[in-house]
């Protein structure tokens, strides 16, 4: 995010502002996943995700015994993607979590772009626990703020990483890296922070959430 505490401009565009060693470290954290979810506003922001293309961490995943990529989950409720977007090309397997009627957008063979589809659960907690169940053990949830919110509101966000960048975007409307309705100071979030490091001219933070 921006020093202004921002994760993309009011316009809601595809945030560009990260170094090359911020998106090592992205692609460092992702390899070490299971799966990587992210809200539908992202991918339309985006078009794509990150594919983990190190050798090194191919390599590192291979010794765990891992798939070469991590099950990349869209969570879209309404299922509206642009199916012609590069993801559905991209190297690694797709899912998607919807509704019952987000689904049917899917369910046809000009649209079968992802691999599986699940239909949304009454909470997030019942969400994760179900990926738990298809094996995917350990998340990395890269955004954007309405999901994040979303999680951690039911308190499902264990770690959190966060990169300081030396741009300013402002505006009341540029999303953040926690929206929603937002939590009351008496029952704010809190996090232990476990270690923070400069490296050029960005700060990378990691934080373990205190409950
Ligand atoms: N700087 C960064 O590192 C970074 C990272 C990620 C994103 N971003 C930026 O963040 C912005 C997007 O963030 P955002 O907060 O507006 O939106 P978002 O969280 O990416 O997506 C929100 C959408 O996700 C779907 N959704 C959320 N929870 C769901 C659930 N439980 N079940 C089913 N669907 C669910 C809904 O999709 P439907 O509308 O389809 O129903 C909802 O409208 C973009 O501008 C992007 O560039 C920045």
């Amino acid at each position: 995010m921006t020093i202004d505490g921002k994760i993309a401009d009011k316009t809601g565009s595809a945030a560009r502002f990260s170094s090359a060693s911020d998106l090592t470290h992205l692609e460092t954290q992702l390899s070490q996943t299971d799966g990587v979810i992210f809200g539908a506003s992202t991918l339309r922001a985006y078009g794509t995700s990150l594919s983990i293309r190190q050798e090194e961490l191919l390599q590192w995943r291979q010794q765990q015994g891992k798939p070469p990529q991590p099950v990349q989950i869209v969570y879209s409720a309404s299922g509206n993607l642009d199916p012609g977007a590069r993801f559905f090309r991209q190297p690694f397997p797709r899912w998607l979590l919807t509704t019952q009627e987000g689904s049917h957008l899917w369910e046809s063979e000009k649209h079968s772009g992802f691999d599986r589809i699940i239909i949304s659960a009454d909470s997030e907690a019942q969400n994760l626990s179900h990926l738990y169940d298809c094996g995917l053990k350990r998340l990395a949830i890269i955004g954007g703020g309405k999901l994040i919110a979303s999680l951690l509101a039911e308190d499902l966000i264990d770690e959190l990483w966060l990169t300081l960048c030396p741009w300013i975007l402002g505006g009341v409307t540029a999303p953040t890296p926690v929206g929603g309705e937002g939590f009351l100071a008496d029952t704010a979030k809190r996090f232990q922070l476990l270690s923070s490091q400069i490296l050029g001219e960005e700060v990378f933070l990691h934080y373990r959430c205190v409950r």
